[in-house]
């Protein structure tokens, strides 16, 4: 089988990079991660890729100087230097401009830490603690101009606990987010092969 062709851009630790490695080790996943950008030369994602052996490409912003399709021109590049057919933000802190929104338009998606329409942007458990929301969860979605904006391609829910902190109530979130997004990734790849757009 051939496998959709994906790369990963992420900016921290990694751990949903980790997910999705491991969930594409199983030969009749869909899906295979070739490549894992950062803007963060010290992203753990990074090391994480190379622990797996799959090639890893910095393009530090800092240099673009605020040019910032400059610097996804590069991104871009990469990706497609490395024949990417599908992208998976993962921990990505940039906002995109229309550069790769629109290259990858219909092949780009993200993981998003609350029950998209509800919270997008930063500190989304401390916003769901504080808004009093009995569900709180993690969302995939399909990345627009809009941040956390995209149709929607899953979800997954948790409970919020009473004695919930930020912290108890991000590691529930996290685990979902580990069992979501390999999920979504793999319908995903499914998919453009179905629709004759992927290798
Ligand atoms: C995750 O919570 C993800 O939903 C959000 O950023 C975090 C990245 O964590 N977009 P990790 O780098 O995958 O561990």
């Amino acid at each position: 089988m051939n496998k959709v062709r994906v790369g990963v851009l992420a900016s921290g630790r990694g751990s949903n990079l980790d997910a999705l490695i491991a969930a594409a080790k199983a030969p009749d996943y869909p899906a295979q991660i070739v490549l894992v950008i950062s803007n963060n030369p010290d992203a753990g994602a990074l090391a994480k890729a190379q622990d797996a052996g799959i090639a890893t490409v910095v393009v530090d912003h800092r240099p673009y100087k605020g040019d910032r399709e400059a610097h996804e021109r590069a991104i871009d590049a990469a990706l497609k230097a490395a024949d990417v057919e599908l992208v998976a933000l993962a921990g990505y802190m940039r906002v995109l401009t229309p550069v790769l929104v629109d290259a990858w338009a219909g092949r780009m998606l993200n993981i998003h830490p609350s029950l998209l329409p509800d919270h997008p942007g930063l500190d989304t458990h401390q916003r769901a603690i504080d808004a009093g929301d009995i569900e709180h969860g993690c969302t995939v979605h399909w990345v627009t101009l809009g941040v956390d904006e995209g149709p929607i391609m899953g979800q997954a829910r948790v409970h919020v606990l009473p004695d919930d902190s930020e912290q108890s109530l991000a590691a529930r979130v996290l685990a979902e987010e580990h069992k979501l997004y390999p999920a979504c990734l793999g319908q995903a790849a499914a998919r453009l092969r179905a629709a004759g757009k992927a290798s």
